[in-house]
């Protein structure tokens, strides 16, 4: 059942998951406009329209609650920039089953932030929302490492 009150934002050490805001119009285009970060992705690169168009689109979607799929801006507290995004779904309500998934600007790899906002985003999929499963396409190796993976399953485990 989609959820009937609001689940975020929500903080964790480093970042806020929250919706997005026009302002933070730049700070998208740095991560949706760079090549590397689309090539596998139905997506991008985003020229700056589409980053504005996207942006719209989004606030107009920020508009409806309640909806089965959110996606929220990951701000970074220290710099108060958004340095990515996170995007949980219902994929199957009858079945209480979700997906998500997530991008961060290249600048900010390699500092666990991903992981910091999937735990957070899988926290809220399995105790607020109650699914039973969170599937996820594991991404091509290239861009995953193993590692990651299993510390995502690992994470699943520890919720
Ligand atoms: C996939 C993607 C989101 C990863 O971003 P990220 O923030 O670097 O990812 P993580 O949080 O997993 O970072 C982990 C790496 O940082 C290191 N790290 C450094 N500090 C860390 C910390 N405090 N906590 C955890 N990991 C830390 C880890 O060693 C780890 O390296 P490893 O995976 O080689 O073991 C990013 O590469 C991206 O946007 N790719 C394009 C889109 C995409 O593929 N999305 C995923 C599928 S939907």
């Amino acid at each position: 059942m989609l959820p009937a009150q609001k689940w975020f934002p929500l903080n964790t050490d480093r970042l806020l998951l929250r919706e997005f805001a026009l302002g933070d119009e730049d700070a998208i285009h740095e991560y949706g406009g760079d090549p590397l970060l689309s090539q596998y992705a139905s997506w991008g690169p985003n020229s700056r329209e589409d980053t504005h168009t996207g942006l719209i689109k989004r606030l107009d979607e920020q508009l409806v609650w309640p909806r089965g799929e959110v996606t929220l801006a990951l701000e970074l507290l220290a710099e108060r920039k958004v340095i990515g995004a996170i995007r949980l779904g219902i994929s199957d309500e009858e079945n209480d089953t979700a997906d998500f998934g997530f991008v961060v600007n290249r600048r900010y790899w390699n500092q666990g932030y991903a992981t910091e906002a999937s735990r957070a985003i899988l926290h809220v999929a399995f105790h607020t929302l109650k699914t039973r499963d969170a599937p996820r396409r594991p991404p091509p190796e290239r861009r995953v490492s193993k590692g990651r993976v299993a510390r995502f399953v690992c994470l699943w485990l520890a919720l």
